[in-house]
């Protein structure tokens, strides 16, 4: 199958920015964004985020408030802050030879960056892999990892998967079938969430006086780290 795969692969494959550099700090940063956020939301932000910060040096020697405000809008800002700390503890340590040892690297995230900047032979699995793995019931190689990703983002969809489009449907198992619909992710509108990130745009804008902000969040965000709150005013960390 995996033939088939790659032969696909070369025809249809997505040209993502981040497939161009085999540089660990940029795969770094475009998988702790891809971690929650669409390819299509991440491109601009990914050329954006190295413009600024081409360097895990650059970044460390900023401060967080500025890593925080730059990531607004790509979602989940704990994301920024553990990138920052990645950042200051390689410009100190140098890159861990366990990676999971980053804030904000697990399993996947690590595998990533193996792969394709360091160009290991192992197999990094998201959801989209798996789900190919777990439907085909083949074995692939690392080479495909790449194409593994983009069949199940475009071909190989978890509810409505393309079968007639796709380059291993002779040889699949679980040609036609679909996956029951996942659980919905509950509401933004009028979550904690919401009323988190209100307070963060808030205080990325300027700092503000504790007693004109929603409390809750403030101290929700304080223990994130993603404010820092001192003598009744609010801002971001430095
Ligand atoms: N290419 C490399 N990593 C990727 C990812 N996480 N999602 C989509 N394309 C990728």
């Amino acid at each position: 199958m995996e033939e088939e795969l790659l032969e696909w692969y070369d025809a249809n494959g997505r040209d993502l920015p981040w497939r161009h550099t085999r540089d660990p700090y940029s795969i770094l940063v475009s998988e702790v964004m891809l971690q929650q956020t669409q390819v299509e939301r991440v491109i601009p932000r990914y050329h954006a985020w190295l413009e600024r910060w081409p360097t895990v040096a650059a970044l460390a020697s900023t401060p967080a408030g500025d890593a925080i405000r730059e990531w607004l809008g790509l979602g989940y800002n704990r994301r920024a802050l553990n990138l920052h700390r990645a950042a200051t503890k390689i410009a100190r340590d140098g890159w861990p030879d366990d990676l999971t040892e980053l804030p904000g690297v697990g399993t996947y995230t690590a595998a990533a960056i193996r792969r394709f900047a360091l160009g290991e032979h192992v197999l990094p699995v998201d959801v989209n892999v798996s789900r190919v793995v777990r439907r085909t019931g083949a074995a692939f190689t690392p080479a495909s990892a790449h194409a593994l990703m983009d069949l199940g983002a475009t071909i190989c969809l978890a509810r409505i998967p393309r079968c007639r489009t796709c380059p291993l449907a002779d040889s699949c198992p679980s040609r036609g079938a679909r996956d029951q619909p996942a659980r919905k992710q509950s509401p933004f509108e009028g979550s904690f969430r919401q009323r988190r990130v209100a307070v963060l745009r808030l205080v990325t804008e300027s700092t503000r006086e504790l007693g004109a902000l929603d409390h809750e969040a403030v101290r929700s965000l304080e223990r994130d780290g993603l404010v820092v709150v001192e003598a009744g005013t609010v801002t971001l960390p430095a």
